[in-house]
């Protein structure tokens, strides 16, 4: 079965999508340099796997390094052909991602982002792998005044994580100009959640900055989160999303790799969200009734540099993969708590 390479493949999203991709056989192998993960992301997956009756321990190996290092990554290419199953494609989403940590560290962020970045391609080239799958966000379009975001709305980011995001796009544009390259950039929106088995989810080791996490340790700690603003132009006055259930993102992955595989070579850019704005007091109220526990909060001055609404257009997503994602908010929370306790202090 095709080998692909899952670059950052122990953090949130990428163990999430190991799961999609180990469930339609293929073979992976993961690098991370578990700056903000634990390995142990992916002995849970072999747990959920082995629930089924399924063994899958030969088709995820692991192998721990850092994109900045170009001898690291050659011999991950190097290993896949010495075993006759040379890597068939990449979804890569290895990067640092604390906008706050992007605007006080910028040379972190464009080492590791962008050259990090820089050396998997030029690795890919070498190794005749044309395949790639690149994690982007939402953030590429700013501040915005649009209701639906579209793939072709203005890009205007508004920190130094937005603009490596760009600056890789804009290197993934600028090759597929030439030879057979086949692209997929994806722009998130928010993703949260968990597995449904609650044995892996979102495991930041830096304190967390995203709403998800920072509800459940309100509702687990009974600590008061903070609302970042009661007074934007919305319904209820706060901030309004886009959430996404990460398994429903990890198939879009799958969706999305698949499309590559099966198509002529290209460059695809999609949204992936739902399409639908969430607010903050929503979000709280909807994980408040599901699970049946409050979430103390109170209302604080904006955040700086938040943006009032991000809601993805998916009509690109729908029509070209012919898929949109199906799961709802009450089954993200329900998920996302589910994980929460039964991993109270993350992977242990
Ligand atoms: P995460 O931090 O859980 O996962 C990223 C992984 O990459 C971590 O395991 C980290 O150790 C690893 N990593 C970082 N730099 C590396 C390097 N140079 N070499 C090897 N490994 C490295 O984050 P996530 O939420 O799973 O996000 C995955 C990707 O999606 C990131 O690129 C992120 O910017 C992007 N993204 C995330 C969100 C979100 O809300 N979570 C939204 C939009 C885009
Ligand atoms: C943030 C980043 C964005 C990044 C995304 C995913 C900023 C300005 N933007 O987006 O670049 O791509 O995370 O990693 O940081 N909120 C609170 N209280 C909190 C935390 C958040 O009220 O303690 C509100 C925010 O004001 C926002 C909403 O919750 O309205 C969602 O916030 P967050 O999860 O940080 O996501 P984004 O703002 O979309």
């Amino acid at each position: 079965m095709n080998r692909i390479l899952i670059t950052g493949g122990t953090g949130f999203i990428g163990s999430h999508t190991c799961i999609a991709l180990l469930s339609k056989g293929y073979d992976l192998f993961v690098i991370d340099s578990l700056k903000n993960s634990s390995k142990k992301s992916l002995e849970k997956i072999k747990e959920i796997f082995k629930k089924d009756n399924k063994d899958i321990s030969s088709k995820l190996r692991f192998f721990e390094g850092d994109l900045k290092n170009k001898e690291f990554i050659e011999n991950i290419f190097k290993k896949a052909q010495e075993d006759d199953n040379p890597i068939k494609g990449v979804i890569h989403f290895a990067g640092l991602k604390a906008v706050a940590e992007s605007v006080s560290k910028p040379l972190l962020y464009w080492n590791n982002n962008v050259i990090g970045s820089y050396n998997l391609i030029k690795s890919m080239e070498k190794n005749d792998c044309q395949t790639i799958v690149f994690s982007s966000s939402a953030t590429v379009y700013g501040n915005t005044s649009e209701d639906l975001l579209k793939e072709d709305s203005p890009l205007s980011p508004t920190n130094p994580y937005g603009t490596t995001k760009l600056s890789v796009e804009n290197l993934l544009k600028d090759i597929s100009q030439n030879g057979n390259w086949r692209i997929a950039i994806l722009r998130y929106f928010n993703p949260i959640g968990a597995h449904k088995s609650g044995l892996i989810g979102e495991n930041p080791l830096q304190k967390p900055n995203n709403i998800f996490p920072i509800i459940i340790n309100s509702a687990f700690n009974k600590e008061k989160l903070k609302v970042f603003g009661n007074d934007w132009p919305t319904k209820d006055g706060t901030c309004i999303r886009d959430y996404i259930h990460v398994m429903d993102l990890a198939e879009g992955h799958l969706k999305s790799l698949n499309y590559l595989i099966e198509n002529d070579p290209q460059l695809l850019t999609l949204n992936i969200g739902k399409g639908r704005g969430i607010s903050v007091i929503e979000l709280i109220k909807t994980f408040e009734n599901v699970n049946n526990i409050s979430v103390p909060f109170e209302f604080d001055e904006r955040r700086e540099g938040d943006v009032c609404q991000l809601v993805a257009d998916n009509s690109k997503l729908k029509s070209i993969l012919n898929w949109s994602p199906t799961k709802s908010l009450e089954e993200m929370c329900i998920d996302g708590w589910k994980w929460k306790n039964l991993n109270p202090k993350g992977y242990s």
